[in-house]
């Protein structure tokens, strides 16, 4: 299943560095990430319970990202790092969001549309994380955590192509990747997932 592993503009050696400099400050950032991600397939069960036919993976998708948080957690827990007190803006999350449509019907698309290009920059970030990586454990760690955003950012198109033509889909989807290549080139550059 290959519905969207596009990215607009890769990630700079510069956002590397800083990740690799202090990281962890980024796997604390990056455990919020995870439990951000799960409440958000949630939200998505509550905010739209009649979508019965995307329930299930969606359910599925909340499990997973529930789980990389444990991971994440138990990770930092063994290295003797706390989960971060107040959590700063998400200053990505909320630009890509104020460029949602307003209609009930195209904004159900643009938030799973959304979904799909986050979780195609964590895979494509993740890999750069795992490829950096010198410790071997953490290495496995990423690349297992790249495989599995990118197979997310698969699910979120095709639940989209459940209730809109493909064309639609897949014209928004490019014009979205797009969006996201500005605003992540636009953001500081921090030991963070964005
Ligand atoms: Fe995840
Ligand atoms: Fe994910």
């Amino acid at each position: 299943m290959k519905l969207n592993l596009d990215i607009s503009v890769p990630s700079s050696q510069e956002w590397i560095d800083a990740v690799m400099s202090d990281f962890d400050a980024f796997l604390q950032d990056h455990a919020d990430c995870e439990r951000k991600a799960s409440a958000m397939a949630m939200s998505f069960v509550a905010k739209y319970p009649d979508r019965i036919e995307i329930i299930p993976e969606l359910i599925e998708t909340g499990v997973e990202e529930l789980e990389h948080f444990q991971q994440v957690y138990a990770l930092m827990a063994s290295r003797g790092i706390q989960l971060q007190h107040s959590i700063g803006e998400d200053i990505y999350m909320k630009q890509l969001i104020k460029k949602c449509h307003s209609g009930r019907e195209e904004r159900f698309m643009d938030r799973l549309l959304i979904a799909s290009v986050v979780e195609t920059r964590g895979a494509e970030r993740f890999k750069l994380v795992a490829e950096a990586q010198t410790d071997p454990e953490l290495a496995k760690f990423y690349k297992t955590l790249w495989v599995s955003e990118a197979k997310h950012g698969h699910i979120f198109v095709k639940m989209a192509l459940n209730y809109f033509e493909k064309e639609t889909v897949y014209e928004r989807l490019a014009w979205w990747v797009a969006q996201e290549g500005e605003i992540i080139n636009g953001l500081d550059i921090r030991p963070a997932l964005h």
